[in-house]
């Protein structure tokens, strides 16, 4: 195909994915002067984002005022197992106090406090009430406001367009290939530089909260551009998803209602989450040792209940009671807010649940418990960057939100992934103008690159037969979701392994019919390759760590490792076309943020509440 034909639109920046990361990156490239564009496989505002509903942690300090960023990132830390790239948790919890209250500018209507302040309530893991939210519908708004702000700033939205692979010249991005979902047609966009914020790669798993769109595209689209990715054993399975019924297994409900009181009991009525309180959280949470102990002995009364422990463990306690015969009819257990807040406050404060639970499964929140189990909900790994710049390992390339990995370590605490989102967009944003400006030289458009990547996606149309993208996706689901799920074991993750060979195999044959145009099974053939990257890093990595950390718990290695600590699983394309895992080494944390993460909270607070340092 001649290039010079084929549809060519040129940015400075282009930003792929039009979630909060994508909107608030695109917002600070166009603020910093640059011509900007988005690509959105679907619609804007359409995105995983509005899935984060309880809140967005900050520590603004507006409802526990000796909350502050040192406490946050501790928290941040100690969730993440001390895992997380260290200056990625120290950027980020000094940073999000701005980042919100810029939003609140930009017209985000926050809940309020007695005294007019943004509201703040608990949540799993955040020891003082940090989420600043908007009943359950925090992401909604958030996606709300950065897209109101975003129309003004002359930043090109191309929506319903997927990128399909990333331009290269002489080892810089040069731009992507993609294509219209509704015509078929492909789209060159040369750019300077591509930040990628595409989300997760949920859709590899049965069940799961993502929607449809969430099938590990930019992170297929960076590693087959030679980029790395980190920590992808880490997958988040969010305690709480509806089990029942089976059209919507897997579709989230909030942290905030455990946040806002409730709590989970099993088929014996047992309140279960006592029993899995792990010592060394109950003393380094509780405010005193007298509480921890209450905690410990199953007493109630303590300030934080343990249906806010951190979502690894009520993820971990509550598959465990399902597979011990103590779970509910539908394999879940029971969540009850009705007992603990009055109807008025559940249809104020958790309004989406309330509309969820009754439209979809016929039950009355306010009267009832609803049934709940662990839901795939997020990726702590993602494409390696650069902490303050956001440049992955491969020159003009970008990533932010939750396609980036580092930030979170072995496991996210709720409500940071939204405060993620704001900080590193802006900064993946200012790291890709800073970018520019040293090399604002052309780029060129290699078409024997362009025509690569029209070929693979048009065999698709045109080979005479081949499997079914929709039945490999389901059998990919079922692979992962029986062998790369909560509890691992070698045996299975090498199962998986072997599946997935097959899976590739079938996948390299795929066969779509029809036009390009409103072709869903096309538009599926095309998205497997991602997914399939997605599954294998993840499955590969998770094998290499012989550990049980955060959300990774392997059977055959059921305790945290000293050296764990050591490493990052890092996943690359082999020079060979394969794909191969490698630990890498940690750099020694900064010896001013080690100790607060290490620190005591008197050592931290000072006994009245006082910083110390
Ligand atoms: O439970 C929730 O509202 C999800 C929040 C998050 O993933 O950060």
């Amino acid at each position: 195909m001649n290039i010079l034909e084929i549809q060519t639109i040129e940015h400075d920046v282009l930003v792929v994915g039009a979630g909060g990361a994508g909107i608030r990156a695109a917002i600070e490239c166009a603020r910093l002067g640059f011509n900007t564009g988005i690509i959105s496989k679907s619609l804007l505002g359409k995105a995983h984002t509005v899935m984060a509903e309880g809140g967005v942690a900050a520590a603004l300090g507006n409802v526990d005022r000796r909350d502050s960023w040192k406490i946050h990132f501790r928290d941040t830390m100690r969730g993440g197992k001390f895992l997380n790239q260290w200056r990625m948790a120290e950027l980020h919890a000094k940073q999000a106090p701005a980042r919100v209250r810029e939003l609140e500018e930009w017209g985000a209507v926050f809940d309020r406090t007695k005294d007019g302040l943004i509201s703040q309530r608990n949540f799993g893991g955040h020891r003082y009430p940090r989420l600043a939210h908007v009943g359950d519908r925090t992401g909604l708004e958030i996606i709300r406001t950065l897209q109101d702000f975003c129309i003004h700033q002359e930043i090109a939205m191309h929506m319903e367009c997927t990128g399909l692979d990333l331009l290269i010249d002489g080892g810089r991005v040069a731009g992507l290939v993609a294509y219209w979902r509704e015509t078929g047609r492909f789209v060159i966009f040369k750019a300077k530089a591509v930040i990628l914020a595409t989300g997760g790669g949920g859709k590899a798993w049965r069940v799961t909260s993502n929607s449809w769109e969430y099938t590990g595209d930019g992170l297929g689209m960076a590693y087959r551009a030679g980029a790395e990715l980190i920590d992808m054993e880490f997958t988040q399975f969010h305690p709480t998803g509806m089990v029942w019924p089976p059209s919507v297994r897997g579709t989230l409900v909030t942290e905030g209602v455990r946040g806002d009181g409730g709590i989970l009991f099993n088929n014996k009525n047992e309140r279960f989450m006592f029993k899995y309180i792990p010592k060394k959280f109950a003393s380094e949470t509780a405010d005193t040792q007298e509480e921890a102990n209450r905690w410990l002995e199953g007493k109630e009364g303590a300030r934080r209940p343990p249906e806010l422990l951190t979502r690894d463990e009520v993820a971990r306690a509550i598959n465990r009671e399902v597979s011990e015969g103590r779970g509910s009819p539908h394999g879940g257990v029971y969540l009850d807010i009705a007992s603990v807040r009055s109807p008025e406050f559940i249809k104020k404060k958790l309004p989406s649940m309330y509309h969820q639970f009754k439209e979809l499964a016929e039950l009355d929140i306010t009267q009832q418990p609803m049934e709940v189990g662990p839901t795939l909900h997020y990726f702590m790994g993602g494409i390696r960057v650069n902490s303050d710049t956001q440049e992955t390992t491969v020159r003009g390339l970008f990533a932010c939100g939750e396609c980036a990995g580092g930030m979170h370590g072995a496991n996210r605490l709720g409500g940071n992934s939204l405060s993620d989102l704001l900080v590193f967009g802006k900064l993946a944003g200012e790291g890709a103008c800073q970018y520019i400006q040293k090399f604002p030289g052309a780029l060129k458009v290699d078409a024997g690159q362009v025509n690569t990547i029209i070929r693979r996606a048009t065999d698709i149309l045109n080979r005479e037969s081949g499997a079914n993208p929709f039945l490999i996706q389901e059998d990919l689901q079922d692979v992962m979701q029986k062998n790369v799920g909560i509890i691992r074991t070698a045996d299975e993750l090498k199962k998986a392994l072997e599946e997935l060979k097959r899976l590739n195999k079938d996948a390299s044959q795929v066969k779509a019919h029809a036009s390009p145009q409103f072709n869903p099974g096309w538009n599926a053939a095309l998205d497997l390759n991602n997914l399939l990257i997605t599954a294998e890093a993840v499955t590969h990595a998770a094998l290499m760590r012989e550990e049980s950390r955060g959300a990774h718990t392997r059977d055959d290695f059921p305790d945290e490792r000293e050296e764990g600590l050591q490493y990052n699983v890092v996943v690359r394309k082999s020079w060979n076309g394969g794909m191969e895992a490698q630990k890498i080494k940690r750099d020694e944390p900064p010896a001013e943020l080690s100790k607060i993460a290490y620190a005591s909270l008197e050592e931290l607070e000072g006994k009245g509440g006082t910083a110390k340092f």
